[in-house]
């Protein structure tokens, strides 16, 4: 297909569809950071919320800045990957403290934001500022890849380095802001990853993907991903109505939730590999304790790892042993005050917070 045709007809495509989005037209590079980093790994129906939600709390850069980390943290609880939470915060401490408030304006000073790659750094330079960088995203690899045939695997630096020549050769620099969210939508509502809708496609008779029949084989990756399994055994000490959390600080997985005392295990635990563990010791030693019951193990998947949890909710006789530690005393019925990762948030939920009405 003709590189003019392709942007030609995809800029006219795009005048065709109805989907209104609280970001499209936004010009305050604030808010378009703040939903692109939103969107990242995220779909729009799940981040729509959210991005209204961060908008309301947080008006400006600063008030972002000034706002306290858990409660950011709180805020983002659901979306996932929260590093994004993290390196948002930081960035607007950044530039509300070192910038004086004002938003990096061109492409490489975008770039240098935490948080902030080369598809971001695209989305925002092109939104806020109409600068000709052509975003570059799963979205881009897919339609790209359908339409023009290409069979390079798109996660290898071969790859990414084609699809973006490409993909800016493609870009309509006079209205690049137009064109980035024309082919975003256009990934989005047309050539999905599963069910892309080529029988109404403007590209039908172009499309090589589709004239060869490997639309659902494209785009091409090189490695699948294999997940790691970790097991997470949380103890839920329970005294007099108080239960023990903890603040993941260590550089893992859910940096800065909250979550319980932890004794991992590299198969599915029963309760004798528990008792003998440091934490176990150090939480509740020889003490009399009482398993009041065990979860149903609950399942969480990381791009990287898969995440098998399962809740021991414990009657403790004293809390002499577990006061000595780091953890954090709080009533249980405060417990939804605090970020948590899903796999927890789902076992709170589960049990509708305050279990002891059923003990
Ligand atoms: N995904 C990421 N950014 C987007 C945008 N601006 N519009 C639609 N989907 C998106």
């Amino acid at each position: 297909m003709k590189q003019k045709f392709f942007t030609k007809q995809l800029l006219k495509w795009a005048t065709t569809i109805d989907r209104p989005m609280p970001w499209k037209g936004e010009k305050n590079p604030y808010f378009i950071w703040l939903s692109e980093i939103i969107l990242q790994q995220t779909r729009v129906e799940q981040g729509l919320p959210y991005f209204l939600k961060f908008k309301e709390k947080y008006p400006t850069v600063h008030d972002l800045a000034n706002a306290p980390e858990d409660e950011v943290m709180k805020l983002w609880e659901g979306l996932g990957y929260y590093s994004r939470a993290r390196n948002l915060h930081f960035s607007a401490k950044h530039i509300s403290k070192e910038l004086n408030g004002e938003f990096p304006k061109n492409y490489n000073e975008i770039l240098k934001l935490k948080g902030v790659g080369a598809y971001t750094a695209s989305a925002i330079a092109s939104f806020a500022y109409d600068l000709p960088h052509a975003v570059v995203d799963g979205n881009v690899f897919r339609v790209l890849s359908r339409c023009f045939g290409i069979e390079i695997p798109v996660d290898t630096t071969e790859g990414k380095k084609e699809f973006n020549k490409l993909a800016n050769e493609l870009l309509e620099k006079k209205q690049a802001a137009k064109y980035n969210q024309a082919i975003m939508d256009f990934g989005a509502i047309q050539c999905m990853p599963k069910a892309p809708l080529c029988s109404s496609c403007v590209f039908k008779k172009e499309c090589i993907a589709f004239r060869k029949d490997k639309v659902l084989d494209l785009p091409i990756k090189s490695k699948k991903i294999k997940k790691k399994t970790r097991y997470f055994n949380y103890l839920i000490l329970n005294f007099k109505g108080d239960v023990w959390i903890n603040k993941r600080l260590e550089k893992d997985i859910w940096q800065n939730l909250y979550d319980f005392p932890l004794i991992e295990t590299k198969t599915q635990a029963k309760k004798e590999d528990l008792i003998g563990s440091e934490v176990w010791k150090k939480c509740i030693g020889d003490s009399d304790f009482k398993i009041q019951k065990i979860s149903n193990p609950f399942r969480q998947l990381l791009t990287h790892r898969k995440i098998i949890a399962t809740f021991f909710e414990i009657e403790l006789s004293s809390d002499i042993l577990i006061k000595k530690n780091s953890y954090i005393k709080v009533e249980r019925k405060n417990l939804s005050k605090f970020a948590y990762p899903k796999v927890i948030d789902l076992y709170l939920k589960d049990n509708s917070l305050n279990l002891s009405h059923r003990w």
